[in-house]
């Protein structure tokens, strides 16, 4: 699908009139007000199941739903442990890519593992964003950009859509700047201008303000990672097969559902919203430039190149081939990162009780387990602690049309404008943000934000069914299916 301006619904809504551009953003910036200041704390009651407004345009739905989100289990964390089948050797170096994962990066590269901040960054080490409820997780309920953003003498404002109790949020721009040309990648939010560690450069941040007036802004939330590198080894053919299974059911529910292939090598891509990205070598490699500006051996140079702002030779981070060489400087920092996700083993249910029981039966019979298909099973792989286990990931690893309300204007491989990954709903039950865009903490409103009647960019919703199945479900039934889902 094209992404002129024409078709670009957010765009073409804020060509309407003047007064879009001026109330809008009010709105969005109210409704990101309101969602922050909603936080609750642990075993409090969530708020109620109403998104903002401004968000749930072209809904069509009267909701009928009586089921209300007891909120998040408390901590401790059920996720954020290695898997308990790494041999003795891999454990070996458990603390050495637990290090990285957490490691503060700087600007100026002082060894082989430091430094390399910016010039462009949106936050300085892979936990600060990945870190609830336990390093490698997602958005913690105190937003840690704010300790970051002026950090070492930097001048950076805060953008109006990060908020102290809200998600972690990263911004793309749908089209370029003032033209009508795609965009779709990720503007960072902050710069190293000012930071003593960083003298002669001189940036900008990006224009948020007049991209958020233009809806030229997309924004994605923070995904846990846990799991991940089971993820990455389940076949290509039990993704394919479960595709073509049940196939009448998910008919008569409206569900279709396709890979989203790498336009390269034509395997089946996983990881992001869209999945858009194949491997967690290639996911670590990329979050290491693009969300920390880390130069390293899969993206060796900087995405900005001003002169005065590249203050390090690239790679900034590299593997060390001296011989004899400890795990811990060998190999570089993307590797070993991309190491402490592949490991990390899948988040822990909570306990499960007869409600939680009934609630498993009402997510199969509401239709939600056609998309977000219960297990796969890894297959046998030369490295044993990732072979033959079953998942329960809660996702068939395809993108589906979500309709206009969720639909966020960027293309990505062949996943469209409207089409996202069914996401995969293990570790669920201890989240604080739901959808790609952080939108809500209300599990409730995330279901209800799955229905959207089609419009002339996009088509319906492939949820529609499903979620008016859920709609008509007794009040006890509603219930036990929410309560299942924070039991994940
Ligand atoms: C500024 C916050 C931020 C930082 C820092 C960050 N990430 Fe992320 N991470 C995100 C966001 C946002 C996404 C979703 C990206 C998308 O789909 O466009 C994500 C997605 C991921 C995913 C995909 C998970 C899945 O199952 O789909 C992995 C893996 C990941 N990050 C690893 C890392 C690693 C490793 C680092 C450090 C090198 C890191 N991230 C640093 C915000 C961050
Ligand atoms: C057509 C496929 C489809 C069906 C049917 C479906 N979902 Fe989803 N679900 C998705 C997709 C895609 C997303 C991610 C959407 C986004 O972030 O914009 C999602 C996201 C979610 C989330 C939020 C996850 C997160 O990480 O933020 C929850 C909770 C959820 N679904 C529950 C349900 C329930 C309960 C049902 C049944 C009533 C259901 N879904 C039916 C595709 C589906």
């Amino acid at each position: 699908m094209s992404l002129s301006k024409e078709t670009n619904p957010m765009q073409a809504q804020a060509d309407k009139g003047k007064w879009i551009r001026v109330v809008l953003p009010m709105v969005l910036l109210l409704a990101v007000c309101t969602a922050a200041t909603a936080y609750f704390p642990k075993g409090a009651k969530a708020s109620k199941p109403t998104a903002p407004s401004s968000l749930r345009t072209n809904v069509g739905l009267t909701p009928t739903v009586t089921a209300t989100d007891p909120g998040p289990r408390p901590l401790p964390a059920n996720a954020g442990s290695f898997l308990g089948t790494l041999s003795s050797n891999e454990q070996q170096i458990e603390p050495s890519i637990t290090t990285e994962f957490n490691r503060t990066h700087d600007v100026i590269v002082t060894s082989p593992t430091d430094g390399g901040l910016g010039p462009r960054f949106n936050s300085n080490s892979c936990a600060s964003c990945h870190a609830y409820p336990a390093v490698g997780g997602s958005s913690p309920p105190t937003n840690p950009l704010f300790a970051v953003y002026n950090y070492n003498g930097a001048n950076n404002t805060m953008p109006s859509f990060i908020t102290s109790s809200g998600p972690i949020l990263e911004g793309r721009f749908i089209n370029q700047p003032g033209t009508t040309i795609p965009d779709g990648t990720v503007h960072q939010l902050f710069t190293i201008t000012g930071r003593s560690d960083a003298s002669g450069c001189n940036i900008s941040q990006p224009d948020f303000v007049t991209a958020a007036s233009q809806g030229n802004l997309a924004l994605r939330q923070v995904i846990p990672t846990y799991g991940d590198g089971l993820i990455e080894v389940v076949r290509n053919i039990d993704i394919t097969n479960n595709m073509n299974a049940n196939l009448t059911k998910k008919a008569a529910l409206g569900i279709t559902g396709h890979t989203n292939n790498s336009g390269n090598d034509g395997s089946i891509q996983r990881f992001g919203w869209k999945a858009q990205v194949r491997s967690t070598l290639l996911m670590a490699a990329n979050q290491m430039n693009v969300e920390m500006g880390v130069t390293n051996e899969t993206f060796p140079n900087e995405i900005d190149q001003t002169p005065g702002c590249v203050l390090n030779p690239v790679p900034e981070t590299v593997s060390n081939f001296t011989p004899g060489i400890l795990t811990e400087m060998f190999p570089g920092d993307a590797e070993r990162a991309e190491y402490f996700m592949q490991w990390m083993a899948p988040p822990t249910p909570g306990k499960q009780n007869s409600s939680t029981t009934n609630g498993k039966t009402q997510f199969t019979n509401a239709g939600c387990v056609y998309c977000h298909t219960t297990s796969f099973t890894t297959p046998a792989t030369s490295r044993p602690a990732l072979g033959n286990i079953t998942i329960n990931l809660y996702s068939d690893i395809l993108v589906h049309h979500m309709g206009p309300g969720l639909a966020d204007g960027l293309q990505q491989g062949s996943a469209g404008p409207d089409e996202f990954r069914t996401a995969p709903l293990w570790g669920i039950g201890q989240r604080l943000w739901f959808l790609h865009d952080g939108r809500t903490n209300n599990i409730v409103t995330a279901i209800e934000d799955h229905y959207s009647l089609g419009n002339s960019s996009y088509p319906a919703s492939e949820a529609n069914q499903s979620v008016t199945n859920f709609n008509n479900l007794s009040p006890k039934n509603q219930q036990d299916l929410v309560n299942f889902l924070r039991s994940l």
